[in-house]
């Protein structure tokens, strides 16, 4: 799996010219596509990137990828992402590894997102994974008592769980928020979930990725497959 990974990563890398300004995802998938640019900048490639969580910026450092801010530059020309759910609208649920609020405002600055995964991530419905929600931890019972609502209001229900840590402890983001993850089963109607979620005050943010896919590279044991939207 973990080959295949970092072959749609290695495409992914084929879309990436000298001069762009890239966001830089999160997860394991993404982590590959951290690695092979952080080759090529050796070799001579000039990019600057946006990481999307404090891990990625670590692993960038590291690798020698010029990082910046959003605050120091207004669009970027790519974000390359993984993803835990991808379906044919290039839809995506992610958040899987809790940095899903600045995935978002990353993926949201950039002219394309393409999502990188290999071909298990691919649904024909979104909802098998659990859908993370990022919460503030003030009213936690509230908020959830209105996620319910708003499931309920697109015909979807499952229980919520708040993210633990591995050692058990409840799992803070990068911006000091709490995680609740909802075992959904699929969803009849995601962009319209999207914006029940998204109206309710305790919700930071969801990682239900509505319209900010542009492509996605499906690596699988057949070879790649690249999907436009
Ligand atoms: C991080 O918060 C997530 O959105 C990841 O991008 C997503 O979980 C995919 O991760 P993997 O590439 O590790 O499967």
């Amino acid at each position: 799996m973990d080959a295949l990974k970092r072959q749609a990563a290695a495409r992914a890398l084929e879309e990436v010219e000298s001069g762009m300004r890239l966001g830089l995802g999160t997860g394991s998938t993404a982590k590959h596509f951290v690695d092979l640019l952080g080759e090529r900048v050796r070799a001579g490639l000039k990019v600057v990137g946006v990481p999307t969580s404090e891990a990625t910026r670590a692993q960038a450092e590291a690798c020698g990828v010029p990082l910046t801010t959003l605050d120091e530059i207004d669009r970027l020309d790519i974000t390359v992402d993984g993803a835990d759910e991808i379906n044919p609208a290039l839809d995506l649920i992610k958040g899987g590894g809790g940095a899903l609020l600045r995935e978002k405002i990353v993926a949201s600055a950039s002219a394309r997102m393409i999502v990188i995964a290999d071909e298990t991530k691919w649904v024909a419905r979104l909802g098998r994974f659990p859908l993370p929600v990022e919460v503030v931890p003030f009213g936690l019972a509230a908020t959830q008592r209105e996620m319910g609502d708003a499931f309920a209001k697109a015909g979807v229900s499952g229980p919520m769980s708040v993210r633990k840590s591995a050692d058990g402890h409840v799992f803070v983001t990068d911006g000091g928020h709490w995680i609740v993850d909802v075992r959904l089963g699929e969803i009849e109607d995601p962009p319209r979930l999207a914006g029940l979620l998204s109206a309710i005050p305790g919700v930071v943010e969801h990682g239900l990725f509505i319209g900010l896919g542009s492509t996605a590279i499906l690596a699988g044991a057949q070879g790649i497959r690249v999907i436009q939207r």
